[in-house]
């Protein structure tokens, strides 16, 4: 681990590109209303400030669309559905029945697994404190939470604390294989910070009989045309901070979480997955990959 820096009582490990990522917390507006508009979640998830930042990005991605083809919203479906795809076989197949989704925002994915599932599993919807006060709010409006989908504060970058994952992590079941997701978070942090979270997921999961980390993942071999670069430079303006293809291939994807402590690594294509084979015919889809970990 990096030299740590305090902050509200929470050891954090430093990032070179800004002290605290919630600058970031406004894109989970966007795809909040993004995910809706695809007709992947529920109408309480879709925020007027969802709306007006979807539409604004949509004026961007429009524009790059027409000039290189690529469907931003092919890509994000691709990412989602294939990472729901991973978890559902994990949870048929009973290796999981935990859940922690780190950043979740305001995804769709706590509530479609809570009502799928049910009490077979526990889902933790988690978010910086802010955001995840805005989730619950949500959610209980709703009257979508429940002790099998709770919604808790956690700051992935925090090493220990009330809010970090080892403390999270102390209140399940150790007996009973567990999951840990983030979509949407790794491409903003720098490499250095991204290991270290890479790193504490995977001590974490550990402490389980079966580990399972899931995430959408980039390489700069998948992402090599301008309009990639711009779009990551218009979204790195809207967070004041750089975008970050941490991998130039998924075999240094591989290498870098095994170093981070994972037993089985994958970089699974959209084009690889029943669930999402369709919609990785659309141009943009291939840009991303599903990152399967396993401890
Ligand atoms: C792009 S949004 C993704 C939200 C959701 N996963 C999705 O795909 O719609 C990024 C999320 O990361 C959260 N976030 C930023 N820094 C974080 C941190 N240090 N720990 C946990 N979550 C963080 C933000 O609050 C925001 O909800």
């Amino acid at each position: 681990m990096m030299a740590g820096r305090r902050s509200g009582g929470t050891l954090h490990t430093p990032m070179t590109d800004d002290a605290s990522t919630e600058r970031i917390s406004p894109t989970a507006y966007a795809t909040g209303h993004m995910w809706y508009r695809l007709g992947m979640s529920h109408p309480v998830l879709s925020t007027a400030q969802g709306k007006r930042l979807d539409a604004a990005f949509g004026l961007v991605t429009g524009a790059l669309k027409r000039i290189g083809g690529a469907s931003f919203d092919a890509l994000m479906i691709a990412r989602h559905k294939g990472i729901d795809a991973r978890l559902a076989r994990a949870i048929d197949e009973g290796r999981v029945s935990q859940v922690i989704e780190v950043a979740a925002g305001l995804s769709p994915r706590g509530i479609n697994f809570a009502r799928r599932y049910g009490d077979r599993i526990l889902y933790l919807e988690t978010d910086l404190p802010a955001m995840a006060a805005t989730k619950r709010r949500l959610l209980a409006q709703a009257g979508l939470l429940n002790e099998h989908h709770r919604v808790v504060e956690l700051d992935a970058l925090a090493d220990r604390g009330p809010h970090s994952l080892a403390q999270i992590a102390k209140t399940l079941d150790p007996k009973l294989g567990t999951a840990i997701i983030s979509e949407g978070l790794m491409s903003y942090l720098d490499s250095d910070t991204a290991q270290d979270v890479w790193r504490r997921f995977a001590r974490t999961l550990k402490k389980f009989p079966h580990g399972l980390y899931l995430a959408d993942s980039y390489t700069s071999r998948d992402n090599r045309g301008s309009g990639a670069k711009l779009f990551g430079a218009v979204l790195g303006r809207f967070v004041k901070g750089r975008i970050h293809v941490h991998f130039g291939s998924a075999a240094e994807a591989i290498q870098t979480l095994r170093g981070a402590g994972f037993r089985s690594v994958a970089m699974l294509e959209p084009r690889e997955l029943p669930e999402t084979r369709e919609i990785a015919q659309v141009k943009g889809a291939g840009r991303v990959r599903i990152l399967e970990a396993l401890t």
